[in-house]
């Protein structure tokens, strides 16, 4: 195998050929190289913090038809940014890119790498992308894919984020920086894959050291997984799925969007249930009606499972159409509407 650091230049000529051919054609990927759109590369770098490419994209055409301007986007009430992010997750994204349009609509748009990382919202990863593909900036990008990918070439089975971000630094392509930080994602995302790389095929297969050893996909060693908590709680719906009770939920996570009245409790202790909808129904001043039944999302470290009740009574019902709802308010609506429809056919 050669030695990676002596053939520097054929490895980033290898790597960076196969991305010309082979590179993934994606909407934010429009305009000279090193000199993207800024305002569509940061949204997308956003939304792909924690969303994948392929549900990436729908998202990101309806947001940026939405909002097709910075200035449209620091102009729009938060509910109407919420509304347009509905069922991306991880709403803290969407209200970050709010205000960093506020601040980004009086000083235009960072100049450098440190403008990016100033923003609410952009951390180390999403500057180094941005800075890279809309300034020509050399700034390596260091997340799961990156790991991956640097960890194979090494044999190193226990790669730390100092580690690879070095290597990272290392190995960037300074004369096309940009370009060759969506090769690496995109030789993770499509070649290097966690659980079946497909080594035939990968233009850095002559340095790979775990392809070398005979067993690329053990590197890197499985990291510990952080056990999934379980939230349950019941929900509440007054009126109908279509005009109902909602409240403006708060929190990191969901703050800002709206959901069903809901009431977590603790399964352990017998009764919580029963008594968290006796809570609820008694805070809105409604009456418990039928068990509709259950529903849950699932998270990357959190399960959160509704019981979802019929009430009557209570503060009057709101159109639901206009609002921004989570994905576990939609399934509990749609589970309403179920049993309403199965009701009359
Ligand atoms: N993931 C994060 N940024 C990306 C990009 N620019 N292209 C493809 N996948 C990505």
């Amino acid at each position: 195998m050669p030695a990676l650091s002596a053939d520097l230049p054929d490895l980033r000529a290898a790597l960076l050929a196969w991305f010309d051919r082979q590179g993934r054609d994606l909407p934010w990927r429009q305009g000279p190289e090193g000199q993207r759109d800024p305002y569509r590369a940061w949204v997308a770098e956003v939304l792909l913090q924690q969303t994948q490419v392929a549900r990436g994209l729908g998202y990101y055409q309806r947001f940026l038809t939405a909002f097709p301007t910075v200035q449209a986007l620091a102009d729009a009430p938060l509910a109407d940014v919420l509304k347009a992010w509905e069922g991306c997750g991880y709403y803290a994204r969407a209200r970050n890119l709010h205000r960093a349009a506020q601040v980004i609509a009086q000083q235009g748009f960072p100049e450098a790498y440190g403008g990016w990382l100033d923003l609410p919202g952009v951390g180390p990863y999403t500057a180094a992308a941005l800075s890279s593909l809309s300034l020509n900036e050399t700034r390596a990008v260091n997340d799961g894919n990156v790991r991956r990918v640097l960890a194979r070439l090494h044999a190193e089975p226990q790669p730390t984020p100092r580690w690879v971000q070095a290597q990272a630094d290392a190995l960037l392509d300074p004369a096309r920086p940009g370009a060759w930080n969506e090769a690496v994602m995109d030789l993770g995302a499509t070649v290097c894959t966690p659980r079946r790389p497909q080594c035939g095929d990968c233009p850095l297969a002559a340095w790979c050291a775990a392809r070398a050893g005979g067993q690329p996909a053990a590197y890197p060693a499985p990291k510990a997984r952080a056990a999934v908590q379980e939230v349950r709680a019941v929900a509440v719906l007054i009126g109908t799925p279509q005009r109902a009770v909602l409240e403006q939920r708060e929190g990191a996570l969901l703050g800002g969007l709206w959901g069903l009245p809901a009431q977590p409790y603790d399964p352990a202790r017998p009764g919580a249930q029963a008594q968290a909808l006796r809570d609820l129904c008694a805070r809105l001043h409604a009456t418990p009606g039928d068990p509709l039944g259950e529903v849950t999302h699932a998270m990357t470290h959190r399960r959160v499972i509704w019981q979802v009740y019929a009430a009557t009574g209570g503060p009057p019902p709101a159109d639901v159409r206009g609002a921004a709802l989570s994905r576990l308010d939609h399934k509990a609506l749609s589970l309403a509407q179920a049993r309403a429809d199965s009701l009359f056919t």
